[in-house]
């Protein structure tokens, strides 16, 4: 079935779209391995999923989404496969980002951008630049990050600023998400049941959901089918059943 149709089919029957929808792109090595062809293949395959699920989430009136595109330790990878992703990154936030603006969605890159070669700075740069005053679907990419160094980096911002009664608010606040809201559900693919150092905090009270699909596989219809999970689940945020019944 047509993506759009699946997209059409799921506003009809979902009863709440969740309003952060963040995900683990996990499996794209994989998904190249198994059709005998080198595992950046599989990242460029994950790249034009991760461009059609931007577009379906925008389609469903989420509000954010955000991707995990390369973690802090994903740099220990093969030279070769780091400069592709570097290269990759780069590349699409060149060309879609026009499209993107287009589409009313506002990008955001979360992490420790001072990793990242000049060029690459510079294109992140620009895309947060050109889209910074859209109010559709918030697209969050995570690259170079990871979850503990979003708090390492929150609470040394509050030491600077001399903070000794640190609060649960007052880190919430310097978090590099500190924007928008906590992640609603989480999403992984590949198979793997973890969350491997992804939004840590943001994802205290999020409905995870693990998909044995890899990256490149997880099409609208997967993702409806996360969501009618997602409705499925009740919410309680340490009360009990009946009081959020
Ligand atoms: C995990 O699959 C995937 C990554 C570490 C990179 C994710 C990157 C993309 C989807 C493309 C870039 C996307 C954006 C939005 C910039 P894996 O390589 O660990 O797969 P495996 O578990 O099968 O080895």
């Amino acid at each position: 079935m047509p993506d759009q149709q699946v997209t059409e089919q799921a506003m009809q029957h979902t009863a709440k779209i969740p309003p952060h929808i963040a995900i683990i792109m996990d499996g794209n090595g994989r998904w190249a391995q198994k059709r005998g062809k080198k595992r950046v293949f599989g990242h460029k395959a994950g790249m034009e999923r991760a461009r059609e699920m931007a577009e379906t989430c925008g389609e469903l009136g989420v509000k954010y989404l955000t991707l995990f595109a390369f973690s802090s330790e994903n740099w220990k990878r093969p030279q070769e496969e780091v400069s592709f992703l570097m290269d990759l990154f780069a590349t699409s936030l060149k060309n879609e980002s026009k499209k993107l603006h287009k589409n009313n969605v506002k990008l955001t890159v979360i992490g420790d951008k001072l990793g990242f070669d000049k060029r690459l700075q510079k294109a992140i740069d620009n895309a947060e630049q050109l889209t910074r005053d859209n109010d559709g679907l918030n697209l969050q990419i995570a690259a170079n990050y990871g979850g503990r160094w979003d708090i390492a980096q929150a609470a040394s911002k509050l030491a600077q600023q001399g903070v000794t009664e640190i609060t649960e608010d007052l880190l919430g606040q310097q978090l590099i998400t500190a924007d928008g809201p906590e992640a609603d559900l989480l999403i992984r693919t590949g198979g793997e049941q973890r969350i491997s150092n992804f939004l840590l905090w943001q994802a205290a009270y999020s409905e995870l959901y693990f998909s044995d699909l890899l990256w490149p596989d997880f099409d609208a219809q997967a993702l409806k089918q996360a969501i009618d999970d997602f409705n499925r689940r009740q919410r309680r945020f340490g009360q009990t059943g009946e009081q959020v019944s």
